[in-house]
């Protein structure tokens, strides 16, 4: 796993999008609990660091799919998956794995 930002950076329902090896990932903060997902809508390639976080969701800015912050799924059309990746808070690094 790598450190990818501090916890302090990425306030509660807030997000930040970071580049790790070449790749956009989107950090979300969801009551304390963190998630890591691509930054690109799998739908038509939008960045959802634009979205809105609700519930258990992430809401793409263009068309509105919802996806679940635990598993990518996406709620309006289940063949569009949302990659996620694993995360660890360590201390008050977010760690997080990618494949
Ligand atoms: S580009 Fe995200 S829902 Fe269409």
């Amino acid at each position: 796993m790598i450190s990818v930002a501090k916890t302090s950076e990425v306030p509660n329902f807030g997000k930040k999008a970071v580049s790790v090896s070449g790749r956009e990932i989107l950090l979300i903060n969801l009551k304390g609990t963190f998630f890591a997902v691509e930054n690109d809508c799998p739908h038509q390639g939008s960045p959802m660091n634009a979205g809105v976080v609700k519930d258990d969701y992430i809401s793409c800015p263009r068309h509105g799919y919802r996806y679940k912050l635990r598993d990518g799924r996406c709620v309006e059309h289940p063949d569009y998956q949302l990659q996620v990746f694993p995360v660890q808070v360590v201390g008050d690094d977010i760690m997080i794995e990618l494949e």
